[in-house]
Formats: C-alpha cells, sequence, structure tokens
C-alpha cells in the first residue's frame, strides 16, 4: 500500500516537482500560444482566442527545454514518417538489425540507459507487402544476450525466442531470421530474452508493418508507438510517450492537411501498466484493430489496448487549428503522453 503511494510520489517529484530545482527538467510551464490566427475565423472562435491569449499565464502542463534530436541519434519528428523497406535482393526484402546499448534522453535533463535496434526506440518501422518473403539479419552488439521474436505467422525455428531455433543471440553473434509477410496488419517485433519485461522496457521493440497486396488508399501515414521508461528502476514508468521522447509532439505539433486522410500505425509497447489509450480531441475515427481486415471495428475517439495490441487509426480533420492527443490515462498524459496536431490549411 506504501509502495504506491510512494511511486506517485516519485513520479511526481520528477516531473511536477522538479520546478524548484532545475529548470532543466520537465516542469509545469505556461504554454504560450504559437499559433497565428487563421484568417476566416468565426466570432466564436475569435473569443476563444481573446480568451486564450488572456489567460496565457495560466498553468499547462509540459516540459520545459527540449531533447535534442542529434544526441539522441534519432528524431520523433523524423519516426513518425519514417517507414524502412529494407532492399530486395533475390526476390527476399531483407534487413540488417543491430542491438547495442545506448543512453538516451526522453525527457529535458532525463537521461535513460536504453537498448536500442539500429540507434532508436522505437526501432525501425520495418515495411513489407503481403506473400513476400523477408530476411532479417541480426546482429547482437550489446552485452547482453538478445533476440528479434516477431508477430505475424511463422514456423517456430523463426519465432526468436529462448531455447527454439536460434534461441539467445549471445553477445557479438549474429543470425538470420526468415519467414513469409503473413497476415497483413500492422504488428510488432521486440526482443523475448528473459527477463522479458526489461529486455522491452530498455527499448527493444519496433513496429511491423504487412501492406495488403492491394495496398491501402493513399493517406499521410503516422507511426505512433506508445512506450514508458522507468528511470528509477522499480518496475513502474516515470516517463510516458509517443516515440520516446514525452511531450515531443506538444512542443512541435504533428503537421497534418486541413481535409487530407491521415492514417495512423498505432503500437502498444508499454511495459508494466496493464493499459495504454490513445483519444483525439475534437474528432472521431475509423478504428482496425491489428489493421487485418479492410473494414473499420468502430467509429470512436478513444481506442484502448493492453501490451502488444496495435491498430490502424484513420480520420480527416474539417477545420484548421491545433488538436489534442494524449492518453486517457490521465496520469500518463501528465507524466509525458499528450501532444497536439497541427491542421493547416
Ligand atoms: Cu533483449
Ligand atoms: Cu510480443
Amino acid at each position: 500500500m506504501g509502495k504506491l503511494w510512494d511511486n506517485k510520489v516519485s513520479r511526481r517529484r520528477l516531473l511536477g516537482g522538479a520546478a524548484a530545482t532545475s529548470a532543466a527538467l520537465p516542469v509545469l510551464h505556461e504554454l504560450i500560444p504559437h499559433q497565428s490566427l487563421h484568417g476566416g475565423i468565426s466570432p466564436a472562435e475569435a473569443a476563444v482566442e481573446h480568451h486564450r491569449m488572456a489567460h496565457r499565464g495560466s498553468a499547462h502542463l509540459g516540459a520545459v527545454g527540449h531533447v535534442d534530436p542529434k544526441a539522441n541519434g534519432f528524431d520523433p519528428q523524423v519516426i513518425l514518417r519514417d517507414f524502412d523497406e529494407g532492399r530486395v535482393r533475390g526476390g527476399v526484402r531483407e534487413w540488417d538489425i543491430l542491438a547495442e546499448e545506448k543512453e538516451i534522453e526522453v525527457a529535458p535533463g532525463v537521461k535513460y540507459a536504453a537498448w536500442v535496434y539500429n540507434g532508436r526506440v522505437p526501432g525501425p518501422t520495418l515495411r513489407a507487402k503481403e506473400g513476400e518473403r523477408l530476411r532479417i539479419n541480426f546482429t547482437n552488439a550489446a552485452t547482453h544476450p538478445h533476440t528479434m521474436h516477431f508477430h505475424g505467422i511463422h514456423r517456430a525455428l523463426m519465432d526468436g525466442i529462448p531455447t527454439v531455433g536460434a534461441g539467445n543471440v549471445e553477445a557479438g553473434e549474429s543470425t538470420v531470421y526468415e519467414f513469409d509477410a503473413t497476415p497483413f496488419g500492422l504488428h510488432l517485433y521486440h526482443c523475448h530474452s528473459t527477463p522479458l519485461a526489461e529486455h522491452i522496457a530498455k527499448g527493444l521493440y519496433g513496429a511491423f508493418i504487412i501492406d495488403p497486396k492491394a495496398g491501402r488508399p493513399p493517406a499521410d501515414e503516422l507511426v505512433m508507438v506508445m512506450n514508458g521508461f522507468d528511470t528509477n528502476f522499480d518496475r513502474s514508468n516515470e516517463i510516458y510517450a509517443v516515440n520516446t521522447v514525452a511531450f515531443e509532439y506538444m512542443d512541435r505539433p504533428v503537421r497534418v492537411k486541413r481535409g487530407e486522410l491521415v492514417r495512423v500505425y498505432l503500437v502498444n509497447v508499454t511495459e508494466f501498466d496493464p493499459i495504454n489509450s490513445f483519444h483525439v480531441h475534437a474528432n472521431f475515427f475509423d478504428f482496425f484493430p491489428t489493421g487485418t481486415r479492410l473494414e473499420p471495428r468502430d467509429y470512436t475517439d478513444t481506442v484502448v489496448m493492453g501490451q502488444g495490441e496495435r491498430g490502424i487509426l484513420e480520420l480527416r480533420f474539417p477545420y484548421t487549428g491545433k488538436y489534442m492527443f494524449h492518453a486517457h490515462v490521465s496520469e500518463f498524459a501528465e507524466l509525458g503522453w499528450m501532444g497536439f496536431f497541427e491542421v493547416t490549411g
């Protein structure tokens, strides 16, 4: 009982309570409106804008400072639209994946000793077409054994778990995983060495997209991997994010076009918490669980996911402006998992 309470207190200290001690840490701060007034807004919208300007002193949760993507070696802004199709050789689609250890910054001033695939968290978004033969040349350049376990349909020998097939790939060793791209949909891959929670929590995961043979309608496609970071090793997360960096899309909103089809590949890999969720403000989306059917299951504004669950969201923004999206688990939102879409005309 005391432990839970302590956890909450220490989490709060990390973000909210840090204000007095270090301006470099994420703190409550005033969100200065970056958005200029758009032409042709209604009197009601103008009134809201006036109200917002008049109350700009009120506190909103966010981060002070900014995580330097160069120091991290990856940029959540790039990860959004970065699809790694590998290379095709002799009819086989192939990738080279390297596991390494790397210190990354997950919120301004908050460093985390991560384990990474190809230098980034989440690892590269691997993308293939239904029915292709895939080959992953995996090298473990870290000091612990690791694997790559893919969701999908394949032989046991290619499942990337300890004791079966290549099993654990020891430090300095390599293996090759080979299987067919099936079924189409949105999947994921992650390390499956033990202790499993640690290997996932450290950052060894990524999105894995198999496009249906006929493709999907053209869209502005975005990858969002919901994750968390246990920065004090108490087996609960102190930081939550989409694509690793807390409050990233508060500082630099996801820019999309009014009326354009936006397709979000949403994956939940959050360790230690039973659920995570995604909620978008002032809009609704079609939801395709696991992306394995071409007809949406839901038309909604909120989706809840356990670890390993994922799905495709399709939506269009009818109006310009800034629209929040965040975990509808309020604590996660306050600890980093919130952002904005910025819709331009
Ligand atoms: Cu591992
Ligand atoms: Cu899994």
